[in-house]
């Protein structure tokens, strides 16, 4: 899809799943607005979040307030910016307190996250707690056993890692998330690497014509 087309349908779905979220779980109620996602909607890479908290309900923008802090670092860590990936949350409006979304409410935003999955189509999604990895890769798994480990889910490649406000709350876990991060550049190695060997037959072809 073009740029144009991705941006055209994005505004679509947030129209649409806007509606239906709002008409289908009481989330909203007290919140100042939904925060869909926000960054390069060309992106191989996604980011996924769990909820916004305070500071992300007030700008509308994900991860602004002190995790997207620690996020903003983990990034620096690996020379990547924001505007280099896109970044999203299971759930896009605030729960009362920061309190974890419920299974019913995940239920009801699962079409939105979905569809931004499907319209940006990323060729690595990282999930940021336990929440965007159960969405991802279904539920069974445990993030103290399979963070930093790179998995294959629909032809993605999936990064479990702790959410950086995990962090914030166990200091000891912070080494252990840039420890994760600094796996990254590799798997983007890796995925633009087979990229481009399963480009290669077509290009060949090209010459040919
Ligand atoms: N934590 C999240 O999971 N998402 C945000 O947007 C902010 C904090």
């Amino acid at each position: 899809m073009t740029r144009e087309g991705k941006e055209e349908a994005l505004r679509i779905l947030n129209e649409q799943q806007l509606a239906y979220c709002v008409a289908n779980s009481e989330l909203h109620v007290g919140t100042k607005q939904a925060v869909p996602g926000d960054g390069n909607i060309d992106a191989d890479i996604l980011f996924i979040g769990e909820a916004p908290g305070q500071k992300e309900d007030e700008q509308g923008v994900p991860f602004v307030g002190a995790a997207g802090k620690l996020l903003a670092e983990l990034l620096a860590s690996i020379g990547l910016k924001r505007e280099d990936i896109f970044i999203a949350n299971v759930i896009k409006h605030r729960p009362p307190k920061n309190r974890d979304p419920l299974p019913e409410e995940i239920a009801v935003y699962a079409p939105w996250l979905q569809g931004q999955i499907d319209i940006i189509d990323p060729k690595i999604i990282i999930t940021l707690g336990r929440f965007s990895m159960d969405f991802v890769l279904g539920p069974g798994f445990s993030i103290s056993k399979i963070h930093g480990q790179p998995k294959r889910k629909r032809g993605r490649v999936v990064v479990p890692l702790y959410h950086p406000a995990a962090a914030l709350y166990s200091g000891n876990l912070r080494p252990v998330l840039f420890a994760d991060f600094a796996k990254i550049p590799k798997i983007i190695e890796v995925v633009t690497k087979e990229r481009e060997k399963e480009q290669t037959p077509v290009e060949a072809q090209q010459h040919l014509l």
